[in-house]
């Protein structure tokens, strides 16, 4: 199965899954695209490293955000991608391109949603004070940091922590489940029903 991971930053989660595709651990999964809104997003180095093709494609470039996912539409259909995984990429898409890739888009937040969504789960957690936060891989839908979810992995928040020992924990889990949550996807196990997700054994 051909999948495209949509970046904008630093790609840890790509890393994460460059690593997991190496290992065998995304079975019949394969990155064959990473498409960035940033030239400078460090995870195209990354997946230069990889050996994966990369396109770049500015908002500045495009009218309107329709035309947008247009372009994006065509390097996806170009490259014969079956699946789109989010890692960090910070451009809003279109209702029109998320019902094309309905049931095949996935995403990563640092946080146990309905909690803490937008840009800054993990600070906004930390900041109320909750004693356990985490991170949730969903499928994309309309709505932002909402959809189906597919796999959450619970973080402890402990008396000595700061935000930055809690990125890290966080970030650590996302690492873990992500990887894991595509796999599930590339064998077919996940079964959307309504809200939910119902993973096959
Ligand atoms: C991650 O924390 C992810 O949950 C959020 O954006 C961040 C991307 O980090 N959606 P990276 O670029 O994968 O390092």
């Amino acid at each position: 199965m051909n999948i495209a991971v949509f970046v904008s930053g630093n790609g840890s989660n790509l890393q994460a899954l460059i690593d997991a595709e190496k290992s065998g651990a995304l079975g019949a999964g394969r990155l064959a695209l990473v498409v960035s809104d940033k030239p400078k997003a460090f995870a195209l180095e990354r997946a230069k490293k990889a050996g994966i093709k990369t396109v770049v494609l500015e908002k500045t470039g495009f009218k309107t955000r329709e035309e947008y996912d247009r372009a994006v539409i065509a390097e996806l259909e170009s490259s014969g991608i079956e699946a789109i995984v989010m890692a960090g990429f910070l451009r809003i898409l279109s209702d029109h391109f998320i019902e094309k890739y309905a049931g095949r888009m996935l995403n990563v937040h640092p946080s146990l949603l309905p909690s803490f969504k937008g840009l800054h789960g993990i600070k906004d957690a930390f900041d109320y004070g909750v004693k356990v936060t985490g991170v949730t891989v969903h499928f994309v839908t309309k709505e932002l940091d909402a959809g189906p979810v597919i796999l959450q992995g619970v973080v402890p928040i402990e008396a000595g922590d700061t935000l930055e020992t809690l990125e890290e924990k966080v970030h650590k889990e996302e690492h873990k489940l992500y990887p894991r949550a595509v796999r599930l996807f590339v064998e077919g196990k996940l079964k959307i029903e309504g809200n939910k997700v119902r993973i096959l054994e």
